[in-house]
C-alpha cells in the first residue's frame, strides 16, 4: 500500500475546523502540521485535531516535509501563499474565493502553469450530495436539453460573527457566495458568455454589497437567473440550502427545501430526498456544506493520484472568476458585459 500524501494546512481560522475534521475521512492523505501566523490558534488545531506540529512561518511548505498544501485563508493572501507554494513545488488546494478580481487570479494561474504545479480551487457547492445527484439526472437525458435555471440563496444568517472580515470586504456577496452560485450554474448548464448584474447593500455599514441579481446566458443559449441574499428574514431559515430549478425540453427539476429534487417529466413527477452523510462531526444546518468537504478534498487526492484532471482546477476556475468580474463590472455600468477576453491574458 502506497503511504498517504502529507499534508500542511495554513490558517487555522473559523472553517479551517470543517477542513480538519474531513481530512480525517479522506483515503490517501493524511494532514501532518498546519500554521497560522497566530501562534495560538496554530497549537489549538493541533491539540484539537491530534496533529504533530503547528507552525507560525509558511516558509515551513519548502522544508521537503509535505506533498500538498490546503490554503484556508482568506483571498487576500492566497496569492503570496499559492506562490511561496509553487516554488516549493506542493501541489495546492486553495479556498474561494480564490482572489478578488481577475488580474490576480490570471497571475496566481499563470505562474503554477509556468512552474508545472497543480493547484485546485476549493470550490465546494458542486461537490453538495444534491448537485452531484442533479448533474446525473441531467446526464442521464430524462429532462433533455436544458433551457433555464434558477439558482437561489436568500438568508439572513448572521455570517459577520464568525467572519467579522466580511464585513469589511468591498467585493462582498459576489465574491462570498456568487462565486459558488456562478459555478453552479457553469456545472449545471456549461459555460457561459455575457453577465447582466444589479447589487444592493441592505444591511448599513457594509463595505460592499449584501445583495445581488444576476443573469447569464449560456454559449447553448440557455440562461440562468442567480439571486442571492444575506439579508432575507424568512423563519424557518433555508440556510444554507441553495434553491431553484432546472428547466430543460423534456421535464423540469426543482431544487426544493428539505434537500428535494422534484422531477417532472411530461407524465411523472417523483421526490428524490437528498439522505446527508451522517458523519460524527457534522451538525445543522451546516450538514450538507460539511459533507461536500470531504467529497471535493477526496477528488483532489484522487486526482493527485491518478494525474486526472481537477474539476476546479485553477484554470478552469478563470472561466468562473470571469463571471463574478463581468458581474461586477455589469452592476457598475448599468449593462450586459460578455466575458470574452476575461479569462486569458492580454483582456481587459
Ligand atoms: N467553501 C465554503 O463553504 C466556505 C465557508 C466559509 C469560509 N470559506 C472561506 O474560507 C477561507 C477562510 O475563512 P475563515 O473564515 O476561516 O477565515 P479566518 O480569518 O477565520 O481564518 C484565516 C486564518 O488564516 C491565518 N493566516 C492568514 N495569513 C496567513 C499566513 N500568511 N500564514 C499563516 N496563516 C495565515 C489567519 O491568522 C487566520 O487565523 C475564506 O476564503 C472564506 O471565504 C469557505
Amino acid at each position: 500500500m502506497t503511504p498517504p500524501l502529507k499534508g500542511l494546512l495554513i490558517g487555522c481560522g473559523f472553517f479551517s475546523r470543517n477542513h480538519l475534521h474531513a481530512w480525517t475521512n479522506v483515503e490517501g492523505a493524511a494532514i501532518t502540521a498546519v500554521c497560522d501566523l497566530d501562534a495560538d490558534r496554530a497549537r489549538a488545531c493541533s491539540e484539537d485535531f491530534n496533529i504533530a506540529t503547528w507552525h507560525t512561518d509558511a516558509s515551513i511548505m519548502a522544508s521537503g516535509k509535505f506533498d500538498f498544501v490546503d490554503i484556508c485563508t482568506t483571498m487576500d493572501t492566497h496569492e503570496a501563499l499559492v506562490a511561496q507554494a509553487v516554488s516549493a513545488g506542493l501541489s495546492i488546494i486553495v479556498q474561494k474565493p480564490l482572489a478578488e478580481d481577475i488580474i490576480t487570479c490570471r497571475r496566481i494561474e499563470a505562474n503554477a502553469r509556468a512552474k508545472n504545479v497543480r493547484v485546485m480551487v476549493h470550490e465546494n457547492f458542486r461537490f453538495q450530495k444534491i448537485f452531484r445527484r442533479l448533474r446525473a439526472i441531467l446526464d442521464s437525458g430524462e429532462i433533455g436539453e436544458t433551457t433555464f435555471a434558477s439558482l437561489s440563496w436568500r438568508n439572513d444568517i448572521d455570517v459577520y460573527s464568525n467572519q467579522p472580515y466580511l464585513l469589511n470586504t468591498e467585493r462582498f456577496m459576489i465574491m462570498d457566495v456568487g462565486i459558488h452560485m456562478l459555478d453552479l450554474a457553469q456545472f449545471l448548464m456549461g459555460d457561459a458568455d455575457t453577465v447582466n448584474c444589479l447589487n444592493q447593500s441592505v444591511k448599513q455599514g457594509l463595505a460592499g454589497e449584501d445583495a445581488a441579481t444576476i443573469m447569464l446566458h449560456h454559449t447553448n443559449a440557455a440562461t440562468t437567473v442567480i439571486d442571492i441574499s444575506y439579508a432575507t428574514i424568512r423563519r424557518p431559515s433555508s440556510f444554507p440550502q441553495t434553491l431553484g430549478v432546472v428547466e430543460g425540453r423534456e421535464g423540469t427539476i426543482q431544487i426544493l427545501e428539505g434537500e428535494i429534487l422534484r422531477v417532472h417529466t411530461d407524465k411523472t413527477v417523483r421526490d428524490e430526498v437528498i439522505e446527508d452523510d451522517k458523519r460524527d462531526w457534522t451538525s445543522a444546518p451546516w450538514t450538507q456544506i460539511q459533507d461536500s468537504i470531504p467529497r471535493i478534498q477526496q477528488h483532489f487526492i484522487d486526482c493527485l493520484k491518478s494525474t486526472n484532471p481537477f474539476e476546479t482546477s485553477v484554470r478552469e476556475s478563470l472561466k468562473t472568476y470571469a463571471l463574478a468580474e463581468a458581474a461586477y463590472e455589469s452592476a457598475a455600468m448599468s449593462q450586459l458585459v460578455n466575458i470574452q477576453n476575461l479569462e486569458e491574458d492580454g483582456g481587459r
